[in-house]
């Protein structure tokens, strides 16, 4: 920010509001009587905020960044600012071609002291400026250079009023204030200081100043980005006397899913989404893309289209898909669901299908966020802001409004009765209340995670749409509880997973009383005649069935059966929140992670 007082104070607060992005270090860099001086330390923010109080950072000018390690293991050398003799830079994304670079500048006798992608760009401008060139010159003959995706902000030496920020691949915004001017990687880290925003393009570079912004496009053409008003929350988020954010969210459940079912569905029962805005007559098939926790949205919804809409369903991860090629036509509809709506790989697929003039709509919970902007419709799913790392009410949210547009399709491509369509609105309706009943079972769950939490493998089993919901079981109980999960196909288990099972092996058996509650419980039978400890998930007649010889029972409310994954989620989550409580993991920010992944 270039800014009219203090900016290290405040580059903390915005930082904070970026913490989602990674928290492995964190640094920033000022002009300090128009030189560059610069505080890092690692760890979270907080250790960062702890040392400018007995160091502080002096400047008006200043750029800030918290890192999540591509290159380089996290470490005080290791984290941004990166600064080379005039100039520091602060930086997103992956410059792949950073050996080369650095094979070239050692050349010139310019050697690296990092082990970071990202000095490569600020010992480049650097070696432009030694070499006769102005900062802003060298800057964009830096530019010029680099391959791969990034967000970059340069700061120089004795220019107290220039900020240059450029874009290609990974999102950035400008902010307008008065007599100050902002950027930052998520307009969100900039609410608290202006609602005054423009996005950069692909390709763009802005020179600012605290009056001016020259931009120019990936051509070096001056180029105008609109300045939108941007409604953006600025207060902080508390965890409202929660232990922990994730807690917090899933408890959240209840209110949230009811708010994305009163935008989907009118007070007459029928689905808000116009035919203007999509008309599934027009579309023979869909493909759906996403990472993680959102994968397993698509991977449910499929199961619903195909079922109750009749239309095929593809379901990638949005790593694969993009450099799959996959045979694309202006008749496929292309589906990306994302929380943040900022994933490299899931925007990434999204351009792809443009490139294919397929429809493209997305089911994002930002409405500001690159994939929102880029779509021809973007669904919001409302579940308010998700601070806690493990995605919990996002996805049930994401399912709520993935389960609407399978109804509007069927309705569209008349596949389901008046009446069949009537029942599932009255489900919808009714489920906040099913949801706050499971969460009643909170102490049930606990108790089940402490045995988990002594474990150190444990198996999911679902079947048919309740498959998802095991492998987001097996991801959520991995990521904050570090115990190895892995999510079968019950009916799969039988070809390999179960040499793996033995008397130390919990097996997590997801099994509402639906149609395949049999063959489910019969997997469950061969499970525990291999000495497998099984905790079954089900509602009250699964369990008067199949309750003999399992470890475990936890009891689901009955359920309708079509929105049964979104009822499962419930104890999918408790049983990892409760199981990391126990092993004393950092519930909220776990190791390695990040909540918003913008590099490929
Ligand atoms: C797991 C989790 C991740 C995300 C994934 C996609 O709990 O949150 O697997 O679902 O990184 O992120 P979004 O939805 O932001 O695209």
């Amino acid at each position: 920010m270039l800014g009219n007082h203090e900016v290290a104070p405040i580059l903390v607060e915005s930082l904070k509001r970026l913490e989602y992005r990674g928290y492995d270090s964190a640094g920033i860099a000022t002009l300090n009587e128009g030189k560059l001086d610069r505080r890092r330390a690692l760890g979270k923010l907080v250790n960062l905020s702890d040392a400018l109080v007995h160091d502080p950072l002096a400047g008006k000018s200043g750029i800030g960044h918290t890192r999540w390690a591509t290159h380089g293991a996290p470490s005080v050398n290791n984290a941004h600012p990166h600064q080379a003799g005039p100039v520091a830079v602060v930086h997103n994304g992956i410059i792949e071609n950073f050996r080369e670079l650095r094979v070239e500048l050692a050349e010139h006798g310019v050697q690296s002291v990092t082990e970071t992608d990202t000095e490569t760009v600020a010992l480049l401008t650097q070696h432009h400026m030694a070499q006769g060139a102005a900062p802003i010159e060298a800057a964009k003959q830096t530019l010029a250079r680099l391959e791969g995706a990034f967000a970059l902000a340069f700061l120089f030496d004795g220019h107290e009023d220039l900020l240059i920020a450029a874009r290609k691949g990974s999102p950035l915004a400008i902010g307008y204030g008065e007599g100050e001017m902002y950027v930052g990687s998520d307009a969100i880290a900039l609410a608290p200081l202006t609602n005054r925003i423009a996005y950069l393009e692909e390709g763009d570079c802005a020179v600012i100043t605290r009056t001016s912004v020259e931009i120019t496009d990936r051509n070096g053409a001056l180029a105008n980005r609109a300045i939108k008003t941007v409604q953006i929350d600025s207060t902080r988020i508390d965890k409202a006397g929660h232990k922990h954010f994730m807690s917090k969210e899933i408890a959240e459940q209840p209110g949230v899913i009811g708010a994305a079912i009163g935008h989907y569905l009118t007070p007459e029962g029928q689905i808000n989404i116009s035919t203007q805005d999509i008309d599934f007559t027009q579309f023979d098939r869909i493909v759906m893309v996403a990472c993680g926790t959102a994968s397993y949205a698509c991977l449910t919804a499929k199961y619903w289209f195909e079922q109750i809409a009749r239309l095929p369903v593809e379901v990638d991860v949005a790593s694969e898909f993009r450099y799959r090629e996959p045979p694309i036509s202006p008749r496929t509809l292309a589906v990306f669901v994302s929380q943040s709506g900022e994933t490299a790989d899931t925007l990434a697929a999204l351009r792809y299908c443009e490139g294919k003039a397929a429809r493209i709509l997305s089911v994002v919970n930002v409405p500001e966020s690159s994939i929102a902007r880029e779509s021809d419709l973007a669904l919001p799913i409302h579940a308010g802001v998700e601070v806690g790392v493990a995605s919990t009410k996002a996805f049930t949210c994401q399912l709520v409004v993935l389960f609407a547009l399978v109804l509007k399709a069927a309705r569209d491509r008349e596949t389901i009765t008046a009446e069949a369509f009537a029942d599932h609105i009255s489900s919808l309706r009714g489920l906040p209340a099913i949801i706050s009943t499971a969460l009643e079972q909170n102490d049930t769950m606990q108790e089940a995670a402490l045995k988990l939490s002594h474990a150190r493998d444990v198996l999911f089993l679902g079947r048919g749409q309740m498959y998802p919901l095991a492998l987001e079981g097996a991801l959520k109980l991995k990521e904050i509880s570090y115990i190895h999960a892995e999510a079968y196909a019950s009916g799969e288990l039988k070809h390999g997973p179960i040499a793996l099972v033995d008397e130390h092996v919990p097996v997590v058996v997801m099994a509402p009383r639906d149609a395949l509650f049999d063959k489910t419980v019969s997997n469950m039978q061969e499970v525990m005649a291999r000495k497998g400890k099984v905790i079954l998930i089900s509602d009250s007649k699964g369990q008067a069935e199949a309750n003999d010889g399992v470890w475990f029972s936890i009891e689901m409310p009955p359920v309708p059966d079509a929105l049964a994954p979104i009822l499962y989620a419930i104890p999918a989550q408790l049983l990892a929140y409760h199981t990391a409580v126990a092993k004393g993991t950092d519930v909220d920010q776990p190791r390695n992670l990040a909540k918003s992944v913008t590099v490929e």
